[in-house]
């Protein structure tokens, strides 16, 4: 039997790669306008990071890692998620040392979690993400919130919804935890076993639980928001004041908790409510995580981002029916008739691709007619002809694929012309 891909992975082929390779782009272009500049972690770290980053307590870590011992007996975890790799990059690297401050990083390339696979969910999957460590000015809540959902609208995306929620500074987020404990403890064998090691480990996950979410104690369940101390609530509605200011609408939903433990203060999700969009509408989720740098092992240093993946990205875009300007097309195809214009055909083509433009030959000995065809294929813009007959007055014969207009050009002028017309185009 044949070996098949891993579940909850998946190949990238060409004509799909392009889709990819655009939205990454426009993610470069956008991080390079709000000034973050990127960053690349390894794909796997030691164990620890991401208990101590992530938490304890998290699905991620209990539940979704890929970890296994190296053969020096390390635990190595292959990186769930990237803000704990960036962060412990902050630190060993003392960006917090550097002359601009805040540190604005943004980081492409593939997670892994051990989840059930289905659309929108993979074991592997591509995170685009961004960290700004060094500041605790609710702007910059606001500035990584905006440039979220600048992306998504660079890109055509209009069913977007953006939901935020303050989980408050250490003092508001300890009185809430004592409020959730008195909540649920009474009637805590009503729950799951993972909701019980939760109450007194990390009550907040339980609101976060898919398997209890129904029972009437969850409605009930005491809000962070009555809980937000005044510089915790102050802090929320400046955040709040500029997504107004720069024209972002949300709304405020005290239930949303997010998956990992390193957050305070603001938490936000984007979702997508197009049509079709399948079962998972959440697009990226990001927040506030005051105390994660320490926590790691460096200086007090607040921080915030977020992350989406690419997959859902693109999931998003085929749900609202958006045409990408994906190029996959090429300049210009050379076909040759007979063994002389076969061989002078490999410099002609190294002297086209010197100039920049792209272009494709035969290697397979096919028929002209088969040529052309594959240039037709290949979305070529112009087809350069040549057999012994034009060798021996050196020259080639240009056809524009667009208009079928075709002219004789000599060898010599053959690339200056090419480039001409196809910059005019
Ligand atoms: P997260 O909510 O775990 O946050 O993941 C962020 C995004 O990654 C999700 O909204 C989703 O688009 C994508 N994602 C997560 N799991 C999968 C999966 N199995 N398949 C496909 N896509 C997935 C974080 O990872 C935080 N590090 C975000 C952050 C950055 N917070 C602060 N800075």
């Amino acid at each position: 039997m044949s070996i098949q891909i891993p579940r909850g992975t998946q190949d990238i082929l060409p004509g799909d790669v392009e889709r990819w390779q655009y939205v990454e782009g426009k993610a470069r272009q956008i991080c390079k306008n709000y000034n973050y500049k990127e960053i690349r972690t390894p794909i796997f770290e030691h164990t620890d990071l991401f208990k101590r980053g992530v938490g304890d307590t998290t699905d991620i870590v209990q539940k979704e890692m890929y970890t296994f011992d190296d053969r020096g007996g390390r635990s190595i975890t292959l990186r769930p998620e990237g803000t704990a790799a960036v962060v412990r990059s902050f630190v060993e690297n003392k960006l917090y040392g550097l002359p601009d401050q805040p540190t604005k990083l943004y980081y492409i390339g593939p997670m892994f979690r051990y989840e059930r696979p289905q659309s929108g969910r993979f074991r592997q999957f591509v995170q685009f993400g961004i960290e700004a460590l060094g500041s605790a000015d609710p702007a910059i809540d606001a500035e990584v919130i905006t440039l979220a959902m600048d992306l998504y609208r660079s890109l055509g995306l209009k069913k977007l919804k953006l939901v935020i929620n303050s989980l408050g500074d250490k003092d508001s987020r300890t009185a809430h935890r004592n409020a959730l404990i008195q909540h649920f403890s009474p009637r805590i064998e009503e729950f799951c076993t993972d909701c019980q090691n939760r109450l007194e480990k990390n009550p907040l996950r339980i609101l976060d639980c898919k398997k209890d979410r129904d029972h009437e104690l969850m409605k009930l369940a005491p809000s962070i928001l009555e809980y937000l101390n005044s510089d915790s609530k102050l802090y929320f509605e400046k955040v709040q004041q500029y997504l107004s200011d720069v024209g972002i609408e949300y709304s405020v939903d005290p239930g949303l908790v997010r998956g990992l433990d390193y957050y305070n203060h603001t938490a936000f999700e984007i979702m997508s409510d197009a049509e079709g969009f399948g079962a998972i509408t959440t697009l990226s989720g990001g927040g506030r995580y005051n105390g994660l740098v320490q926590d790691i092992g460096g200086p007090e240093t607040p921080g915030i981002g977020f992350a989406l993946s690419i997959e859902r990205l693109l999931l998003a875009i085929e749900a609202e029916k958006i045409e990408l300007p994906v190029e996959a097309s090429i300049d210009c195809y050379v076909v040759t008739l007979g063994e002389l214009a076969k061989e002078k055909s490999v410099k002609i083509v190294n002297d086209i691709r010197k100039v920049g433009l792209s272009v494709e030959k035969d290697y397979l000995d096919k028929k002209v007619k088969a040529q052309f065809k594959a240039a037709d294929r290949l979305g070529a813009k112009y087809v350069v002809v040549f057999g012994d007959d034009e060798l021996s007055r050196n020259v080639v014969s240009v056809k524009n694929l667009q208009d079928g207009a075709q002219e004789e050009v000599e060898i010599d002028r053959l690339v200056l012309y090419l480039n001409d017309k196809i910059l005019r185009s």
